[in-house]
């Protein structure tokens, strides 16, 4: 019932397209009237045409939130077109280390966000020219970009995105250098969740993508920013810095990356690619990508005659599956990764989690990050399970207290020390695959399910690993706030610009809803069968650790929003395909025993409704205790 044929889906689209346009016609109309009859001021103008414009991603907009955002940024919109005098400016001093590198004269600089500065001293180096666009209103939020649900599936709704205005592209030539400055409040107000910046940032990989020269057979652009703060590490990669001098910051970017992350949604209110209709994603997903572009263009060709009103209409190929390829369909030097460390409760997880994956059929290198926590014996099991090993020194947590659960969460930033593989899926080892996951290798870094507010989930995600980045997560263990005190909050401040994959990628035994069944349509997505989706991620008490007969969260109140007995039977069917030998590092010990017999009694004693203490348990593994 989730899935629409995607001949439905297209049908449903047309109908809204059409829509769309009528109305984003109307309202033109209404708005050109409204600022002829009000003032010809060009500042108004110029943003009401903005707000107009539609690019490939934004065509979707829903009409009322378009009419909202349009409203807050006619009343708001002032900054970036305030003209200064000449006088006043103040100089920016040129790099030393532009001088040896450049040819004299004959350069060509785009300035970003460079206006209220004296530029004479560039124009000895060569040719400036001066970019044009409209600041973002100050009422677009960080939130309003990286929204917690939107309707993934399209059941009822098309996820829009609030519009970060960009630039008439074509208007200017080829440049041999993007120059801007970057907004920085830090350290007073911090900066890493500024639209502002964000805006600045890709309005300079635009550019750099789309308007750079090439260098011989290689394009290059080079980018040099002027910033307080380190340019956004998710966009401009740690690797691709070439040179920093006092607030300088020179970048020769990898030009297939970023054209892939300029191609992607601008916040997670939009996928960062549909996943919708398809049975089994791979293997013949390329046709099923391919279709939907066909069908995205055809659409982008009927809103054409609404778009060519705007001037600053910026086209950019979404899901140009060509493009995403181009940076990932080389020898697969690509792995799924997780890691077990400080204890080896996980430890018949990741074994499950290896067959799972290897049951999708996938192709790719199963990599196991393991400390000495982990018995010779259990690391054996590991392998035998599929697991390439790696071991590790564990990473502590500086801000941690000593002894604490997650003292040693740090640990997962030695996935970014992999690099013999390009691009890495991480995968906790509480999770289970039942579909192949594949396509996320062509992602990028970072990619991940939505968690809550602009924060993503840790439990799947694409990584690309590096040693300077490596250095980068180590370097700033002090200063960086983890909002969890474990790894998921530390990385979430420092890829706070991430791009959403499907749900149903890690689907989350969470059931905030009152229930005691398992009748909730979350509950049926468990267990269809065949699977609709990706992956399973068991929050609370994991399968292994509860008898296999119910979910052992059910004994617990405070862990009932965990419990479900749908996923947790699907946990077990797997486990049975394990071989016998491994079996065995899934049994349970005598204190887990009696753990689960006082808490079913206390269930008991308190008569829950769900009635799961009522279960006769036939578990064989109450009878063979380990140690
Ligand atoms: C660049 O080099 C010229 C001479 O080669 C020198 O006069 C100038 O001061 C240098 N500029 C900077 C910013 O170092
Ligand atoms: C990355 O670091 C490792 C040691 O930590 C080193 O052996 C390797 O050569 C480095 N690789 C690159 C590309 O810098
Ligand atoms: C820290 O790691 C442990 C496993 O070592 C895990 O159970 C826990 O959820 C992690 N905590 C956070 C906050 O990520
Ligand atoms: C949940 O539902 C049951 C019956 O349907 C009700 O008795 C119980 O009070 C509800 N609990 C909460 C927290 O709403
Ligand atoms: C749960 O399922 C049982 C058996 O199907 C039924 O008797 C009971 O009423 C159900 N409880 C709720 C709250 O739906
Ligand atoms: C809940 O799911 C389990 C496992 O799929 C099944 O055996 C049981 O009948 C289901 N209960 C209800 C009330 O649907
Ligand atoms: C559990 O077993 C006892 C005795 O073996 C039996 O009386 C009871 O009916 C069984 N309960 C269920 C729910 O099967």
């Amino acid at each position: 019932m989730i899935e629409f044929g995607r001949g439905r889906q297209n049908i449903m689209k047309d109908a809204l397209v059409i829509r769309i346009n009528l109305v984003v016609i109307a309202l033109f109309f209404i708005v050109h009237v409204t600022f002829l009859l009000l003032s010809s001021s060009s500042i108004y103008y110029e943003n009401a045409s903005s707000l107009l414009s539609c690019s490939e991603r934004e065509c979707h907009h829903k009409v009322d939130n378009g009419v909202k955002i349009m409203m807050k940024s006619v009343l708001e919109e002032t900054k970036g077109n305030i003209p200064r005098l000449k006088g006043s400016m103040s100089k920016i001093e040129v790099p030393s280390f532009l001088n040896g590198t450049m040819g004299k004269g004959m350069m060509k600089f785009a300035m970003v966000n460079m206006d209220e500065y004296d530029l004479s001293e560039w124009d000895k180096l060569g040719k400036t020219i001066p970019i044009h666009f409209n600041h973002i209103s100050d009422n677009i939020k960080w939130d309003d970009l990286f929204p917690t649900w939107i309707d993934e599936e399209e059941e009822s709704d098309v996820p829009t995105c609030p519009k970060i205005p960009m630039l008439n592209i074509q208007i200017y030539e080829k440049m041999d250098m993007v120059v801007a400055k970057l907004p920085c409040k830090y350290p007073e107000e911090g900066w890493r969740r500024e639209v502002f910046r964000l805006q600045v940032h890709l309005i300079v990989a635009n550019l750099a993508v789309r308007r750079g020269k090439r260098d011989g057979n290689r394009k290059t652009t080079k980018m040099l920013f002027w910033s307080k703060c380190r340019p956004m590490l998710e966009i401009f990669r740690c690797d691709d810095l070439v040179r920093q001098e006092g607030n300088w910051w020179l970048f020769e970017p990898d030009m297939a990356r970023l054209r892939q992350k300029v191609s992607l949604p601008i916040g997670t209110c939009n996928l960062a690619l549909p996943f919708w209709g398809q049975q089994g994603m791979l293997p013949n997903y390329d046709h099923i990508v391919s279709s939907f572009i066909f069908s995205r263009q055809n659409h982008f060709s009927l809103l054409s005659a609404v778009c060519k009103f705007d001037e600053n209409l910026i086209t950019v190929t979404v899901y140009d599956l060509a493009k995403i390829q181009g940076t990932t369909n080389k020898p697969k030097r690509e792995a799924y990764v997780t890691v077990l460390h400080s204890s080896d409760s996980y430890v018949c997880g990741a074994i499950t989690l290896a067959k799972s994956l290897l049951q999708t059929g996938t192709k790719r290198d199963l990599v196991l990050l393991l400390d000495n926590s982990i018995s010779a014996p259990k690391r054996d099991a590991l392998s035998d399970a599929g697991w390439k090993l790696h071991v590790i020194e564990r990473i502590r947590n500086p801000r941690a207290k000593k002894g604490t659960y997650n003292e040693y969460n740090y640990s997962k930033f030695r996935l970014w020390q992999l690099i013999e593989y390009d691009k890495i899926v991480f995968i906790d080892a509480d999770i289970i695959v039942l579909r192949n996951l594949d396509l996320l290798f062509h992602f990028p870094q970072m990619s991940a399910i939505s968690n809550s507010g602009y924060l993503f989930n840790s439990g799947i995600m694409v990584i690309e690993p590096s040693n300077c980045t490596f250095k980068f997560l180590m370097d700033h263990r002090d200063d960086i706030v983890s909002n969890n005190g474990g790894d998921q909050g530390y990385l979430n401040e420092v890829f706070v610009w991430w791009h959403r994959v499907l749900k149903k990628v890690n689907a989350m035994t969470y059931f905030p809803a009152n229930r005691t069944n398992n009748t909730t349509i979350q509950d049926k997505q468990f267990g269809a069968d065949p699977p609709k989706i990706f992956a399973i991620h068991y929050l609370g008490w994991k399968p292994w650790l509860c008898y296999r007969d119910y979910d052992c969260n059910w004994d617990t109140k405070g862990r009932h929003v965990f419990a479900s007995d749908v996923a947790h039977e699907r946990w077990w069917r797997v486990h049975d395909t394990v071989e016998e030998g491994l079996q065995r590092f899934c049994g349970l010990t005598k204190q887990r025993k009696d753990y689960l017999d006082s808490t079913r009694s206390e269930a008991r004693k308190l008569g829950f409704p769900d009635e799961h203490w009522k279960i006769n348990i036939t578990d064989p593994r109450q009878h063979h205790l380990v140690a």
